[in-house]
């Protein structure tokens, strides 16, 4: 851009042609320069980034083709349009197929150069918007987390969005399994297709089959229209079958046959529909375990488990906390519609070194609990304490609604595991022998209960 004019580099060895379109150029509210070798129309675009490039195929020093890839890897995806002169004809078509844009010949008809141009320049306004609008859609659906371990995720992602395998996502809950799997998807050539997820837990056993694999009218009393299952559904896209080791046997035999002959069949349906699906599949359970207990298939494990991702338990990435919270301040602020709050780093330091049972989604909604229930413009470690149910409480104002026994009880034994805890200096061994409980029970309670660290 020049003055707010889309600049046109007019590289030709003609001075006299250069005048002449630039002429015409200005006329139609462009800015133009013009260069007369190949040497010269480089230097021009370091200079100042031309919007769009007309390129005599024959030039003193070179060929139009040989400085097209220098031309056009010279900004981002900068529209050249070649001009051809007698007999060359066929080169102009070579340099389309090499990425420029169109080509003129000569002699040239000032209106038909006028608008290819503008189409040249529609087209990357066009492109340059798409581009955009990717960025935005992947910087808001982005995983946050900056350690080693979700880096090695992120590649993952990577690598299984490239390959259009299928994927196993292990990990526990709310440690960011649906948003991998979304990621993959997006990331993928198929991004435009639809993501379907099942929950394959919520489903009861005696729907799974319909919902799965859909079903003909008539099929069943109450089935008065065809309907599509969840693999049709995913056509072409994705298909997450989300608590995979939640599966019936029934079902997993039925989906195994499903991926093995590529194909479904709708309850009632007279023949299978063949299905181009991708599938991904999430579970917080240890399938290797189950397998041994015999509760899940292992041919229906070792074709799902082509490339396997295991997203780490928060505690295994504490370095991740910090992002995180900052990340949800600023989301809950915004969607609350309070000014930014700061927090102060003891609270952070806090927050960085309890448990976090429940991963990812607990730290999310404590963030919410804490931009919606702290009004001050600063987060401090001391009003962290009764939002974590942690000694203080009493100090502060009754809850609004009375606490249902479980709270009660829950609340009663936190305060109790901790008193005890901090009497054995925080020796598990000890505290464990104190309260009567065998140790790895009390080390999965200091978890659950996020009393500190891991103990
Ligand atoms: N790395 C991350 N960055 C930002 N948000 C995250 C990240 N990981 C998880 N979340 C958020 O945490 C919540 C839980 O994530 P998700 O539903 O993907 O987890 P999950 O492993 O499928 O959980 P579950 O096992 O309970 O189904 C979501 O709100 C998600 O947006
Ligand atoms: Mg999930």
């Amino acid at each position: 851009m020049e003055n707010g004019k889309p600049l046109v580099l007019v590289v030709d060895d003609d001075p006299h042609l250069c005048e002449i379109l630039a002429h015409i150029l200005a006329l139609e509210g462009y800015a133009s320069a013009a260069a007369h070798t190949g040497a010269e129309a480089l230097r021009a675009l370091r200079q100042s980034p031309a919007d769009l490039v007309l390129l005599d195929l024959k030039l003193p020093d070179t060929e139009g083709l040989e400085l097209l890839p220098a031309l056009r890897g010279g900004g981002p995806s900068v529209p050249v349009i070649m001009i051809s002169g007698e007999g060359t004809i066929q080169t102009a078509v070579k340099a389309v197929g090499m990425g420029a844009y169109d080509f003129l010949e000569k002699p040239l008809d000032p209106d038909r150069v006028l608008l290819t141009i503008r189409n040249a320049l529609e087209r990357r306004r066009l492109e340059d918007e798409k581009a955009s609008l990717l960025r935005t859609v992947a910087a808001q659906a982005d995983m946050i987390g900056d350690s080693e371990a979700m880096r090695r995720v992120h590649e993952w992602i990577l690598k299984a969005a490239r390959t259009g395998s299928k994927v196993l996502i292990e990990g526990e809950n709310g440690t960011g399994k649906e948003l991998v799997a979304r990621a993959i998807h997006r990331t993928g050539p198929k991004a435009d297709k639809p993501f379907v997820a099942v929950n394959c837990a919520a489903i009861p056993e005696t729907l799974i089959e319909s919902e799965l694999f859909g079903y003909r009218k008539g099929a069943f009393t109450g089935a008065v229209s065809d309907r599509p299952g969840k693999f049709q559904a995913a056509e072409g896209g994705t298909l997450f079958l989300d608590e995979i080791g939640d599966m019936s046997p029934v079902t997993q035999a039925k989906v195994l046959r499903a991926i093995e002959a590529e194909a479904v069949e709708p309850v009632g349906a007279p023949a299978p529909l063949r299905t181009d699906v991708r599938l991904i599949a999430a579970t917080n359970k240890d399938l290797r375990a189950e397998m041994a207990e015999g509760r899940f298939r292992e041919d229906l494990y070792f074709r799902l488990n082509v490339l396997a991702i295991r997203i780490p338990a928060l505690r295994e990435r504490r370095e991740d906390i910090p992002l995180l919270v900052g990340h949800f301040i600023r989301h809950f602020c915004r969607e609350h519609g309070v000014g930014l709050k700061r927090i102060e780093p003891s609270a952070m330091e806090r927050l960085s070194t309890l448990a976090w049972p429940g991963n990812v989604r607990e730290l999310r909604n404590f963030t919410e609990k804490m931009v919606v229930l702290i009004d001050r413009d600063e987060i401090r470690d001391a009003d962290l304490v009764p939002l974590l149910g942690l000694p203080g409480r009493a100090d502060r104002p009754a809850a609004s609604r009375p606490l249902t026994l479980h709270e009660a009880k829950e609340r009663f034994e936190r305060e109790f595991i901790r008193e005890q805890l901090e009497a054995a200096g925080w020796n598990v061994t000890r505290a464990a022998e104190a309260l009567g409980l065998p140790r790895t029970y009390l080390h999965r309670k200091i978890k659950e209960l996020g009393l500190r660290g891991e103990g």
